[in-house]
């Protein structure tokens, strides 16, 4: 009987492209992929624990499996990720959820195979975590979910320590891939059919810092734009501090590079900033925010936002929301702060009552909603290029893609149309969405 395993992926891209790895190395070993749990020979929880809700929800879904487990001994639950990392989550998931049988992290997810051997063979729980990941495993294949866009990783780990953030002590050390094995991989998926590459790092403009030579994020990305058959190539994170001219520069010259960055800038009041150790201020970020957009006039810039940092008050919100005013985002994560063990701002006495913090936020959305929905007003009548990705859930005749400033596009046809590019006229405009019908 074929063997089946589902994988439930939580977090980033980084964690979405780890769950590829693992998808491909399993499907080599003769799984097959099942979405129902009570089908599954094996199912791994891929987690991340960057805020408590993502952590709570991977405890709950355990929690649910003790029958499942009871009834089928033979089924195989793996943890793996982020939370992996963390001795205290750990130690949570030996000690109450006893049924799981293997944990790993995030730098040895090429050891699956062996690691479900070993169980198998032993019987026992597996516990398999590099705590100081600094080597890099390249090619390790994996099962990509389109055949038309992909994530490369490009590099791995932060240095930047960001006082709220426990992603520095879960992904190890910053550490970037050698450029000559990423254009490798791009080369290849270029040759598959892949039209769209997103590279991901948690600050991609720190890249090649690493390596023992000269090589910037800029170098990258002009190299990228040579491969026949890429079209679009996006990217993912940037900090502001390392956003550097020539990058810039790169982006407006380079034809392939979209008119979309997504620029994390956390904060407002450049006090919290500073606590939060983001090494800019407010005025530094809008001028950056200003030297962009004279650079590359049609680009959507997109941020990450957290409200409720240790110590914000009433004043400090104010200069997010004049902030984001300013700036006319096209559109934002917005995040309320969660403490994390094992961080600097986990520490501090001056925490934000739960409930200050959820009425800042919804604040902030209701500050931000107008914005979204005037900026995609530029698109109304408009004709836009728009790389077909699926058909809508709800409705099979309603394709959906995405422009190159990144807007997700709805819009009537065939399905046979997913993985092309198409124009389409823009019509009906919404906060989150454009709507319109395909002209060619
Ligand atoms: N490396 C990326 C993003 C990493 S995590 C960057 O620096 O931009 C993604 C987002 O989660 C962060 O940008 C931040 O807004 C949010 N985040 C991280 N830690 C958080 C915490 N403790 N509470 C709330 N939001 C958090
Ligand atoms: Fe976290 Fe800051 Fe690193 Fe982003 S840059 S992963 S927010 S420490
Ligand atoms: Fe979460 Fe780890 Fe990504 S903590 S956000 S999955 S790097």
């Amino acid at each position: 009987m074929t063997k089946k395993y589902t994988i439930v992926t939580y977090g980033c891209q980084m964690n979405e492209h780890d769950s590829e790895k693992m998808s491909w190395l399993l499907e080599n070993m003769g799984y097959k992929p099942t979405e129902n749990k009570n089908d599954a020979n094996i199912i791994i929880y891929n987690t991340c624990i960057v805020r408590e809700n993502a952590e709570l929800k991977v405890y709950g879904q355990l929690g649910s499996l003790k029958d499942l487990k009871r009834k089928k001994p033979d089924l195989i639950i793996a943890v793996c990720g982020c939370m992996m990392q963390t001795e205290t989550a750990r130690n949570v998931v030996l000690d109450k959820y006893k049924h799981v049988d293997i944990i790993f992290g995030t730098s040895n997810i090429h050891k699956l195979p062996q690691l479900i051997d070993r169980h198998n063979q032993t019987g026992e729980t597996i516990v398999d975590v590099v705590e100081d990941n600094r080597e890099i495993v390249e090619d390790i294949s994996s099962n990509r979910k389109y055949t038309f866009k992909a994530f490369v990783d490009i590099m791995y780990g932060c240095n930047n320590f960001c006082t709220y953030c426990i992603v520095p002590y879960t992904r190890g050390r910053e550490r970037s891939r050698d450029p000559k094995s990423i254009i490798r991989e791009i080369d290849q998926l270029a040759q598959d059919g892949c039209k769209e590459v997103t590279l991901l790092g948690q600050n991609v403009n720190s890249y090649g810092k690493t390596l023992d030579y000269h090589f910037t994020f800029a170098d990258l990305l002009t190299e990228v734009n040579k491969i026949d058959g890429i079209e679009r190539i996006r990217f993912m994170t940037s900090h502001p501090k390392d956003l550097s001219d020539d990058l810039i520069a790169a982006m407006a010259q380079l034809d392939k590079v979209c008119e979309h960055l997504h620029l994390p800038v956390q904060a407002g009041s450049s006090r919290i900033l500073k606590a939060m150790n983001r090494k800019y201020t407010k005025e530094d970020y809008l001028k950056l925010v200003e030297k962009i957009k004279r650079a590359i006039p049609d680009i959507a810039i997109t941020t990450d936002l957290i409200v409720g940092f240790p110590g914000e008050t009433e004043e400090d919100f104010q200069e997010t929301l004049d902030l984001v005013k300013r700036v006319r985002y096209d559109s934002a994560f917005t995040f309320l702060y969660s403490k994390r063990e094992g961080t600097i701002a986990a520490k501090k006495e001056n925490q934000v009552p739960d409930e200050v913090k959820h009425e800042r936020f919804q604040r902030l959305l209701d500050t931000m909603y107008p914005i979204f929905y005037e900026n995609n007003m530029k698109y109304q009548n408009k004709v836009v290029e728009v790389l077909v990705e699926e058909v809508s859930k709800n409705n099979k005749d309603i394709l959906s893609g995405r422009t190159r400033t990144g807007k997700l596009v709805h819009f009537q046809g065939d399905k046979d149309l997913i993985g092309k590019f198409v124009s389409i006229k823009i019509t009906e405009i919404k906060t989150f969405t454009l709507e319109g019908f395909i002209i060619q």
